[in-house]
């Protein structure tokens, strides 16, 4: 038998010769019976797999979960079931438009996704470093990535693409500004704070349940990236923020990061003044002051990053008994969209992938056979359900509690009173400071500078409704007449798509 440090083909079959192909004489061709280079040759032919349609740049950690906070009386979900208690994570940061190799440094949310492996099966929380999103409704959202992405045509990025569907989707304003803040580019992985973005449901032992939101921050301090050096980095170390969270974990500096939940309950959501499914919008935290409740810390680095990264595969659909989703219909969108895009992506059977499999729990249930199955497959237990083989059978202890629905089907546009100006105000006048503020405007003009005229003025008007001084700032900077921005600004926003429509 070959040891250890044989070289082998895949079947562990000793390679006596790894540097000259068989061919018959030294000049002539290779021979097909050298089934090592056709081995060899074929496996390297199928190393990629397809990247992430989104999201596709990213690094990951692992790390650990620790409770700080008694909250039992608002979930009943194990791992949150003790001070002190402790749940192994991965978590997995990224960019969302680029390709695999883009600069980590691009304007760009990052994304936020975690996996916590509890003893009642993996729970993923799959988030942002913004608390809100551009669009509100499932249906947009392969609209709004094409726009992000590059142009039919040219394969380039395209600012007339991106700002057209941004002008033409009001509700998109609130995060549109906290893009073109500083957060932006946020320093490193490190540096920024996580949030679930989309109201969640906790529910306790005894039934009652919360509208809670997840609010990870950052114990290095939030740090940016200035326009300008986001820009330089992008050339000079494109993998900036992957190396910066593999070196501070590699040289003993683990970064953490504090949970802070905004907990709701019904009584408080039915007359609340948003409405707390419309992931536009934030709970102010004067309204619902958040709750710290325990800490997050990165410790180990990945050995392989294709195994433990390229191959994680988060679900916001993974849930386990003591959370549930919300109503919020992008929520509810992507509860089908993830397993989906993971069974093109990884195959049938991603979660025997060990990155994927629950390590607390057990996977067992009547799901059988598909491609690459690795584990015994059930072995010769009984296939099928109800069976009086002593098979596994469901537990309705676990089960979410019931709760109200009614309504008539339909599709129905968000119709809620308040409107989507309000909180991106308050973002301009409350939340940034000066210089802030400066920064925003420099980096709109930026890049809106590169959409044609008309999709300028469309957008500046949204600017302008916001906070007139914001929509005037915006438009000195880009030449355009403030009286037409604020007339622009005064219209419907039918009107003003029209208004704006050659
Ligand atoms: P608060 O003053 O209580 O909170 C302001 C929040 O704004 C802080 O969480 C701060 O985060 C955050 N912040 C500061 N600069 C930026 C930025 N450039 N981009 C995004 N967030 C930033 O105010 P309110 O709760 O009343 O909210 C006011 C506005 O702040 C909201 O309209 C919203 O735009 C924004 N915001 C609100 C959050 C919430 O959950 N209520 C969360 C994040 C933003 P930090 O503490 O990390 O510095
Ligand atoms: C990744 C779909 C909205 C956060 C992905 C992927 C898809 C997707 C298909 C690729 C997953 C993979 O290949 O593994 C959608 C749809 C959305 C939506 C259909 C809306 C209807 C959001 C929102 C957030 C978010 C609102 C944040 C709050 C993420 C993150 C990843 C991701 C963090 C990367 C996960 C990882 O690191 O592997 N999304 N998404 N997405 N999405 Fe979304």
């Amino acid at each position: 038998m070959p040891d250890k440090k044989t070289m082998t083909t895949g079947f562990g079959a000793p390679i006596g010769n790894d540097l000259n192909t068989a061919t018959a004489g030294g000049r002539g061709p290779a021979l097909m019976q050298d089934v090592h280079l056709l081995e060899k040759m074929a496996h390297f032919d199928r190393e990629r797999i397809p990247e992430r349609v989104v999201h596709a740049k990213g690094a990951g950690a692992h790390g650990v979960f620790e409770v700080t906070a008694d909250v039992t009386r608002y979930t009943r979900a194990a791992f949150l079931s003790k001070i002190g208690k402790r749940t192994e994570v991965f978590a997995r940061f990224s960019t969302v438009g680029g390709e695999r190799g883009s600069a980590d440094s691009a304007r760009d949310p990052r994304g936020f996704a975690l996996k916590f492996y509890t003893e009642e099966g993996n729970y993923d929380l799959v988030g942002n470093n913004t608390p809100v999103f551009f669009i509100r409704d499932p249906l947009k959202f392969p609209d709004f990535i094409h726009t992000q992405k590059r142009n039919p045509q040219t394969n380039l990025k395209d600012p007339n693409m991106f700002w057209d569907f941004l002008s033409l989707t009001p509700e998109s304003l609130h995060q549109v500004l906290i893009l073109f803040s500083d957060r932006g580019t946020p320093a490193s992985y490190r540096t920024m704070n996580g949030f679930s973005s989309h109201t969640y449901k906790w529910y306790n032992a005894a039934g009652e349940y919360f509208w809670v939101k997840y609010h990870f921050k950052t114990d290095q301090k939030i740090k940016n990236l200035t326009r300008q050096e986001s820009d330089h980095l992008a050339g000079s170390d494109p993998d900036h923020a992957t190396r910066d969270l593999f070196d501070a974990i590699a040289s003993g500096n683990p970064p953490s990061w504090t949970l802070e939940m905004q907990i709701m309950t019904p009584e408080q959501a039915k007359d609340y003044r948003y409405d707390i499914f419309d992931v536009t919008k934030v709970w102010p935290h004067g309204d619902v002051p958040p709750l710290v409740i325990g800490k997050m810390t990165l410790d180990r680095n990945p050995v392989n990053y294709f195994t433990e990264v390229e191959q994680a595969a988060f679900n916001p659909s993974n849930f386990v008994p003591g959370i549930a989703a919300s109503p919020d219909k992008m929520l509810q969108g992507r509860l089908f969209s993830y397993h989906d895009t993971h069974l093109h992506r990884l195959g049938p059977n991603y979660q025997l992938i060990p990155i994927n499999a629950p390590r607390c729990a057990v996977a067992t249930n009547y799901q059988r056979d598909g491609a690459m199955r690795t584990d015994d497959g059930g072995g010769s237990g009984p296939n099928y359900w109800p069976n009086s083989f002593g098979g596994p059978a469901p537990d309705a202890s676990t089960l979410e509690p019931d709760y109200p629905l009614e309504g008539e089907a339909g599709r129905f546009p968000y119709s809620h009173p308040n409107d989507d100006f309000i909180q991106p105000g308050e973002l301009y006048r409350k939340a940034l400071n000066d210089m802030d503020r400066t920064n925003l405007v420099g980096n709109i003009v930026g890049h809106l500078g590169g959409a044609i005229p008309r999709i300028q003025k469309r957008q500046c008007a949204l600017f302008a409704k916001a906070d007139p001084e914001l929509g005037q700032r915006v438009a000195a900077g880009l030449g355009l007449d403030a009286s037409e921005i604020n007339r622009l600004a005064a219209m419907t926003a039918d009107e003003r798509a029209a208004a704006t429509a050659s």
